[in-house]
């Protein structure tokens, strides 16, 4: 942890038990815009500013992984117009967000059905996951475009395709190969998955990776969910005993 990075009087969490990924549900942009009378697209803008304070609190914390829901399968199905204004944003942030992520030894990726998305988005997604390849600090993993059943489709199609080009048995299926043929191939599963903005839904996110993760929801709209209230999660996180199962 870098503890430079808080003031000296601020609580921080024990720093031998932060969760190594967390998961963010960032939802509430749109109802933060419409409770000050603004475009909802300006929800979203002033929501990219709070990405961009969670992914330096996270990395100051000392967290491995953080994956930020972005945009959903569903998403597709909003007005234009609001799909068009994400995807700008979402441009303009990997290209203002670089140069921090190189300060900070943040690698980046992203999951989801990236190629449904506009080529110059591709492209920009593309570059900055080869400019951050060599970083060793905190995995930033994007869900855009993303989908748990879409995923969980894609998985079982691949894994039918070995069966039946012989490369592998039936009883070679295990929770292991099936978590090597996600999108988050290589990742832990969640720690912590964390949603904003009051709704007690996981809406299609990691459906096979919360399996045993702690799950927590804030009333806090996206665009108001601060540093301060992050940290006070993974403390509440470090109390709550996880069993998996077991007595
Ligand atoms: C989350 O905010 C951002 C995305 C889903 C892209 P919303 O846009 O869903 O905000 P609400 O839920 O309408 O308030
Ligand atoms: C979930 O939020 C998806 C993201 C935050 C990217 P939604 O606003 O799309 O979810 P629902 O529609 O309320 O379930
Ligand atoms: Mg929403």
């Amino acid at each position: 942890m870098n503890s430079n990075a808080f003031p000296a009087d601020m609580i921080l969490p024990a720093p031998d038990e932060i969760p190594g990924h967390i998961a963010i549900i960032m939802d509430g942009n749109g109802r933060w815009a419409k409770k000050k009378l603004l475009n909802r697209v300006k929800g979203h803008e002033v929501g990219a500013g709070v990405v961009r304070t969670m992914v330096r609190t996270c990395s100051d914390l000392g967290v491995s992984y953080l994956t930020l829901y972005a945009f959903s399968t569903e998403n597709w199905n909003r007005p234009k117009m609001e799909i068009t204004a994400l995807m700008m944003i979402l441009k303009n942030f990997l290209k203002t967000e670089l140069q921090e992520m190189l300060d900070k030894n943040i690698r980046f990726q992203s999951i989801g059905q990236i190629e449904r998305l506009p080529e110059d988005v591709q492209q920009r997604l593309h570059e900055t996951v080869e400019k951050t390849k060599n970083n060793s600090g905190m995995v930033l993993n994007l869900a855009l475009s993303y989908g748990g059943r879409a995923e969980i489709t894609e998985m079982v199609k691949n894994i039918a395709l070995k069966v039946r080009n012989g490369k592998i048995d039936p009883d070679d299926i295990d929770s292991d190969l099936i978590s090597n043929c996600l999108y988050t191939k290589g990742l832990p599963d969640p720690d912590l998955m964390i949603r904003t903005s009051g709704e007690t839904r996981i809406s299609n996110f990691l459906l096979w990776q919360l399996a045993y993760s702690e799950l927590f929801f804030t009333n806090t709209l996206w665009p108001d969910f601060t540093r301060e209230e992050l940290i006070q999660i993974i403390i509440e996180f470090q109390g709550r005993e996880r069993r998996f199962g077991k007595v």
